[in-house]
């Protein structure tokens, strides 16, 4: 138990969340990871019988389309179980795959370039076991942070080195000088950053992207550019096939990139494991003799299909493939607006952000250099002069659960909220929680003012 939250009463028994956090053998609280949290909170759920607004983890909201999951149905009964799918994917969701790459980011790769993956997550591992080894020289990922922690998390279990910086003082042109220090060092082998960014809902601007992309070229470097949640920077309307404006990318300014697309945030998909990697053609084609050392072929896309895509899963469930490839086609038709769909947490967030910021709270991350940040499936908050993992470790006696910031590369104090898992029906709840939490902090900040007189 904290000090401060010995005087007061909180909606959460106290006794039992001290008790289940040393049970749970977590050595710190504050940085755990996502999953242990959720265990967890859903133990102390069960023990004080109470419910906790979850905003720990980024779990979909949103039912997947119909259209999705009729067509897995038909695939299913068509018996695709019986036999094993081609590594490199079916030809309708590669087909699917490059006209949303053209329709959405005005972008052209070829078909052989979509790679569906079991989620972003084996992209992400996928692409370091390949961008990171085409060069014995290049051995180190630069992460512009913050991000994502499973793939640091997964450099770990490779093996691999990263180094990492926090965007947050580096936007618009002095992200190029910030960039060119690790560049200069020859061992960067490619560049990661998820845009919109988990955890902040930092969206980069074009500006941004082209440095990142001139660079790229100048230093030859791989950027691996994660688009989990594509076209959710509600600001603009990115829902049009075909149509201005795009979702901002570097492939644009480089064409050393490769591209995580995932089916879980944007399509809401997350349960059956789906996602895309996309290569440029250029890169797709290029030869690095140093593959040579880990894969059969020296070609970058080969060397990923023959490589991680067959070693790690054997390419990707049949039926979901039919699944997301029918999404696709509806989307790219104009007959699905998937973005419509997810419209719903930028709204939620808007609410959920006035919430936090009435009680106390402060935004972290609030711009995207001179525009106010979007309004989307995460924010992230600070409270006073509370560490992100202090705040986050005190909020569990209000029945709030959130993840710190420190776990993620950024270099603030704060946590991440993510909204997906609030149900609109929990905003007065919250509310409550919030203004306990912000009067017995405001008593506790008088009562340490008055000490020290
Ligand atoms: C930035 C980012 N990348 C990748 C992923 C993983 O996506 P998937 O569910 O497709 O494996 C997530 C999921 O939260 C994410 O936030």
């Amino acid at each position: 138990m904290n000090h401060s939250e010995a005087m007061h009463q909180t909606p959460i028994d106290i006794e039992t969340v001290d008790r289940l956090k040393r049970e749970s053998g977590i050595a710190n609280v504050g940085k755990s990871s996502i999953r242990e949290l959720v265990k967890l909170v859903v133990q102390i759920e069960k023990a004080t019988n109470s419910q906790f607004v979850k905003m720990e983890m980024g779990v979909p909201g949103l039912a997947t389309p119909a259209i999705a999951i009729e067509a897995e149905i038909e695939a299913l009964r068509s018996g695709v179980t019986a036999v094993y799918p081609s590594i490199e994917g079916i030809d309708p969701l590669k087909k699917e795959m490059s006209r949303f790459v053209k329709n959405f980011l005005n972008v052209e790769v070829r078909e052989e370039g979509c790679i569906p993956t079991v989620g972003s997550m084996q992209g992400g591992m996928a692409a370091f076991m390949v961008a990171n080894r085409c060069d014995k020289a290049k051995d180190t990922v630069l992460f512009i942070d913050p991000g994502f922690p499973v793939q640091k998390n997964q450099l770990r279990m490779l093996g691999m080195k990263y180094e990492t910086f926090d965007v947050y003082n580096y936007r618009g042109e002095k992200l190029r000088s910030k960039l060119e220090k690790y560049l200069q060092e020859g061992n960067i082998s490619c560049i990661i950053y998820s845009n919109p960014n988990n955890p902040t809902w930092v969206c980069l601007t074009e500006k941004e992207l082209q440095i990142i992309g001139d660079l790229a070229t100048r230093y030859d470097v791989v950027v691996v550019e994660d688009l989990a949640y594509f076209a959710m920077d509600f600001r603009v309307d990115m829902s049009k096939p075909g149509v201005p404006p795009y979702q901002p990318t570097v492939a644009k300014y480089t064409d050393n990139y490769l591209m995580l697309i995932s089916g879980s945030k944007a399509f809401s998909y997350a349960g059956q494991r789906i996602g895309c990697v996309v290569i440029s053609d250029v890169l797709f084609k290029r030869r690095f003799p140093d593959l040579k050392r880990f894969f059969p072929n020296d070609e970058f896309g080969k060397a990923m299909i023959f490589g991680p895509i067959y070693g790690l899963s054997s390419g990707v469930a049949h039926s979901v493939q039919y699944g997301f490839a029918a999404l696709l086609k509806a989307v790219n038709d104009g007959k699905y607006n998937f973005v419509e769909e997810t419209r719903e947490y930028g709204e939620k967030a808007k609410i959920l952000k006035q919430i936090f910021e009435q009680n106390g709270f402060h935004i972290v991350y609030d711009r995207d250099e001179d525009k106010v940040l979007a309004d989307g499936f995460y924010f992230t908050v600070g409270y006073q002069n509370l560490t992100g993992e202090e705040l986050l470790e005190e909020l569990l006696y209000y029945g709030v659960s959130a993840i710190s910031l420190s776990t993620t590369g950024s270099k603030r104090e704060g946590i991440r909220a993510c909204v997906s898992q609030v149900a609109r029906s929990q905003f007065g709840i919250l509310e409550e929680r919030l203004k306990m939490f912000n009067e017995n902090h405001k008593v506790d900040k008088a009562v340490a003012q008055s000490t020290a007189l």
